[in-house]
């Protein structure tokens, strides 16, 4: 006889083998599920957090398309909502020895197992997300729930090129994990742009994903903040101010006074980060190689990859998907 634990297992493996799947993403399978293209990795982990993960009043959820700057938010946001138990001047900040990805763990990859392993840490928690606004449980969403969302949204053409190269990083280094042994072969630029342009990526169609959390962040400021990569990145030290205000931690006149979102900022610096130990030579607890999630961090350096037919190609795509609605890039 079958438990009710391996018989909801079985139901998700046969559920998930009935979804259209896409091989042609090199990295992993991916599969259609409710309007989007999600890895099959992470679908259990989907399920998972439907059923299991239970949210409490002050968790922050940072949301992200894959590469637009969620590395980046999760320090951000790390240091920002801890900085009254670690000091963000501290040598021995948790930064320094963790990489981010390691302090805001993925809610989809890391509810595989059979409990909540959230249910332990300390409120507030800091957890992370690349699901659709849509795929999110009710819990979270519901008006009577007052966690909060913070999304980061990037310009696509950099999300691509960022993408691709991480792609190409991951397999010139390591036998895909999830391709039976074989090693995966990369696609072109050309044609991970065709397949990212009919919404197959990873958690795509990409415009659907910005849609959802900008929609929702324009009906409920309050419940959702959304932040552009590119704003970030030319005024970092007033978005971290934006993003504490919104997690309900807003810096005191003291410590405006002291400079505290500075430091923020400088710890969680492209540079800074980058050259920690940690994230030269460290691997996430999903061992992942912590340094494959820094490259370059600029703003625009698609122009590098993409032709301008390539790039023109992409902006059409997503200008069409968004017409109508209030979101431009
Ligand atoms: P590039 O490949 O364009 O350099 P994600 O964290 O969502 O995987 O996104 C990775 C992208 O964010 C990479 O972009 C990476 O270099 C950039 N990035 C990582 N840390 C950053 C930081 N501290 N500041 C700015 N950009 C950062």
């Amino acid at each position: 006889e079958v438990s009710g634990e391996e018989g909801s297992v079985k139901g998700i493996t046969e559920l998930i083998s009935s979804l259209p799947l896409e091989m042609r993403c090199a990295s992993f399978p991916l599969r259609q599920y409710g309007g989007f293209w999600l890895p099959e990795m992470f679908l259990p982990g989907l399920d998972a957090v439907h059923s299991l993960f239970e949210p409490r009043p002050s968790d922050v959820f940072l949301a992200s398309f894959p590469k637009s700057g969620t590395t980046w938010l999760k320090a951000l946001a790390f240091a920002t909502l801890n900085r009254a138990t670690y000091p963000p001047s501290s040598e021995d900040h948790p930064l320094r020895r963790r990489g981010p990805h390691d302090c805001a763990q993925f809610l989809e990859t890391a509810l595989v197992v059979s409990d909540d392993m959230f249910a332990s840490l300390p409120s507030p928690r800091l957890l992370s997300t690349h699901l659709p606004y849509s795929h999110l449980p009710e819990r979270i969403k519901a008006d009577s729930s007052s966690c909060r969302i913070v999304y980061i949204c990037r310009d696509p053409k950099d999300v691509i090129v960022s993408w691709w190269l991480f792609t190409k990083k991951s397999l010139d280094t390591e036998d895909g994990p999830n391709n039976g042994g074989n090693k995966p072969t990369l696609y072109t630029l050309e044609e991970e742009l065709d397949l990212f342009c009919t919404g197959r990526s990873a958690n795509g169609p990409y415009w659907c994903h910005v849609l959802e959390y900008w929609t929702e962040s324009q009906k409920r400021p309050d419940k959702v903040l959304f932040l552009r990569y590119e704003e970030m990145i030319r005024e970092t030290t007033s978005n971290v101010k934006k993003l504490a205000e919104f997690m309900g931690c807003p810096f005191s006149n003291e410590e405006e006074a002291e400079g505290v979102a500075d430091t923020i900022v400088h710890l969680c610096s492209f540079d800074h980060l980058r050259n920690l130990e940690i994230n030269k030579n460290g691997v996430t607890d999903l061992n992942i190689k912590n340094d494959s999630f820094y490259r370059k961090g600029v703003i625009g350096d698609w122009i590098n990859y993409l032709s301008p037919e390539m790039a023109a190609q992409l902006d059409r795509v997503v200008e069409d998907a968004l017409r109508g609605s209030s979101l431009t890039f």
